[in-house]
């Protein structure tokens, strides 16, 4: 039953929004504690003449503050986080008072460390409340974070590190999810043998692993933790500031550091989780997502905390001990808000219904998805079995690139379908466009754009501003270019298709083509490597690459597992490849470019209809590659 009071405010939102942005925004802007109240909102323009994306430029707020400060009147003795480690009931929880005393000490260490406004400071954490105290530490002192997920390995954590110039590295001892051990330390080290700029490695006592520490350079949070004070005064930061860089996998190249600022980007988490969760001081609101990905800072940190709501940070995964742990854990944390990928709803429905109901989930009533498209028949699995038919289904598009959500429908406002995100938010301007710009109207398919800025947008790509606009606002000139296709119905309703670049989404991870490939030929024995997406029942796409190997190297099953676990190494484990064809030769034009749409027909198995090869230099090729074609792990 839709809420009219509630269903009357979105229409006016949307209808002031349109009217006037600026004073809608300014007057949004309100949710948060200005040091110095912003006069001016929107000033960014996509258009290359002009172009650079600017929001309430004269306003100047601290984003930890907000997060912590203003709530200690009102609730300092609430819960603010939940900690549930990798074993069930392993864990504590943190009032605001005492996350304000934790900041505030963490803070003070780094400032002890050489730590200044400006600094980048890289983390490799756990999902222990430390990640999110050294996440608000640095916003306290104005020092930019780079958190870089613990599952990377230490090459790629080098680079990451490398791009953004840090000087200084927070991790943990080591780490344990689903019962097995995480080395960070152990990794840290290695990846820091590539980076002598990093001057001071600040390390979380979390499994009590023995590891090695660099005299001069590491030092354990728990020792400086009581030597320095409890209070530190929060930086007064322009609402353009950085607040954080965070890397994410585009189609060319390595890693872009995606960098958000300090006011926008914090007005759209706030918004957006009030909006959509409106969690409130009963709530205990659970996204599963680790810091490391872009949903982990907007959803487990900035948004809940903004909004003075008890968020829940899980070190685990959801199927250990056995696949009632979501539930399990929901039930005796009181969890009343419940947000995930579709990945683990689709591997968690395979496991069968019993797990689920088995545990009382009374207290439930909101469910969100984000990361990937839901397919209907999880959708519905998460809103009958695990809903229990009572909790509608916040189905959230977004992006590393914008922030917090754009769309997604409006609970208990905007009716669901199963597998649409619905409509977008108000102030976002979605566009469905064709491969040459046109705007397309009505019920259609086409590329996604949004065509006007929004507070939570990306502001750049760390240290390459023109590789920002290259990447988003070349391909359809003065609009933001998505890279997801997407499908708009009869009522308006968006239905995301996927990514229409060389980006692949593991289970709601992005991973570049191109950095695979880097990997695969990186190795001794390979010549040339080509990779694409695969349909994946639980994943939802996994990883096919096409490898052709050095003259003389004879292939082997051995090698196919080598080359596999190689990549892992290089990457980390989620860019393991799920299927691996080794390739005599990869379909070519005569100008040497190779035909991807053929591999992905082959990788997808829909070889009957591989359209027109007539253009490749060797079109006998494809018949080998077809015949050659392997399944998917
Ligand atoms: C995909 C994660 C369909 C999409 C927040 C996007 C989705 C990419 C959805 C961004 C959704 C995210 N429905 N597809 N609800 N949410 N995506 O940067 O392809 O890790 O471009 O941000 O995930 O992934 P990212």
């Amino acid at each position: 039953m839709p809420d009219t009071a509630k269903a009357q405010q979105l229409a006016q939102s949307h209808e002031a929004v349109e009217r006037d942005p600026d004073a809608y925004w300014l007057k949004q802007a309100e949710r948060l504690d200005w040091i110095r109240l912003p006069e001016k909102a929107n000033e960014s323009s996509f258009e290359k003449a002009d172009f650079g994306i600017s929001w309430f430029a004269d306003g100047e707020l601290n984003v930890s503050a907000n997060c912590i400060d203003r709530h200690l009147a009102t609730r300092g003795d609430q819960t603010a986080i939940i900690f549930e480690g990798d074993e069930p009931g392993e864990g504590r929880t943190l009032t605001y008072r005492e996350l304000h005393e934790e900041v505030c000490r963490f803070a003070n260490v780094l400032k002890a460390e050489g730590c200044k406004k400006g600094t980048r400071v890289t983390l490799y954490m756990p999902m222990i409340p430390e990640a999110a105290i050294a996440m608000l530490a640095c916003a306290r002192i104005g020092a930019v974070h780079s958190v870089v997920f613990g599952g990377f390995s230490p090459d790629s954590l080098a680079d990451r590190i490398t791009d953004c110039e840090s000087t200084i590295l927070i991790t943990a001892d080591g780490g344990r999810r689903g019962g097995k051990r995480i080395p960070l330390k152990e990794n840290a080290d290695k990846a820091l043998a590539k980076c002598p700029d990093v001057q001071s490695v600040i390390v979380v006592r979390r499994t009590g692993d023995d590891v090695a520490m660099t005299d001069e350079r590491d030092v354990w949070w728990h020792e400086r933790r009581g030597e320095v004070g409890a209070e530190c005064e929060p930086e007064r930061m322009n609402a353009e500031d950085p607040l954080f860089i965070l890397y994410t996998s585009g189609s060319t190249g390595k890693p872009k550091g995606v960098l958000h600022t300090t006011g926008g980007y914090l007005l759209w988490v706030t918004y957006t989780f009030d909006t959509l969760f409106g969690a409130d001081a009963d709530d205990v609101f659970w996204c599963t997502a680790d810091v490391g990905w872009v949903t982990g800072h907007s959803y487990v940190v900035y948004g809940p905390l903004a909004n003075g709501a008890k968020t829940v940070m899980f070190d685990g995964v959801p199927n250990y001990p056995d696949p009632g742990r979501f539930w399990e854990t929901s039930q005796r944390l009181g969890v009343t808000i419940f947000y995930t990928a579709p990945t683990a709803i689709r591997a968690l429905m395979r496991e069968g219904d019993e797990w689920v109901t088995r545990h009382d989930r009374s207290q439930l009533r909101l469910l969100g998805t984000v990361g990937e498209p839901i397919n209907p028949e999880a959708w519905n699995w998460y809103a009958n079995v695990v809903g229990e038919g009572r909790c509608p289904v916040v189905d959230t598009w977004w992006q590393t690139e914008t922030g917090g959500a754009m769309i997604a429908p409006v609970p208990g406002v905007v009716d669901t379908k199963p597998g649409s995100a619905t409509k977008p938010l108000p102030g976002v301007m979605p566009q469905l466009v064709d491969a040459e710009g046109a705007v397309l109207e009505g019920a259609t398919s086409g590329n996604l754009v949004i065509a006007q800025s929004w507070p939570g947008q990306m502001r750049s790509v760390y240290g390459d501003h023109e590789r920002f606009f290259q990447t988003y606002f070349s391909t359809y000139a003065g609009k933001y270019f998505t890279g997801d296709g997407c499908r708009r119905d009869e009522d308006g309703y968006y239905w995301i298709t996927g990514r229409v670049d060389d980006v692949i989404n593991v289970s709601g991870h992005r991973m570049g083509t191109a950095e695979v490939e880097s990997a695969l030929v990186a190795h001794e024995d390979v010549a040339e490597a080509a990779v694409v997406g695969m349909p994946h029942d639980i994943k939802g796409q996994g990883i096919y690459a096409f490898v052709t190997l050095k003259a003389g190297v004879a292939d082997s099953e051995e090698l196919r597992q080598q080359l596999k676990t190689w990549v892992r190494g290089e990457i980390g484990p989620i860019a393991t490849p799920d299927a691996l064809q080794f390739a005599p030769g990869l379909p070519k034009t005569r100008s040497g470019k190779i035909m991807r749409r053929i591999l992905r027909k082959i990788a997808e198995n829909d070889t009957d209809s591989l359209g027109d090869t007539s253009t490749l230099a060797d079109p006998g090729v494809v018949d080998d590659l077809v015949a050659g074609r392997v399944s998917g792990s």
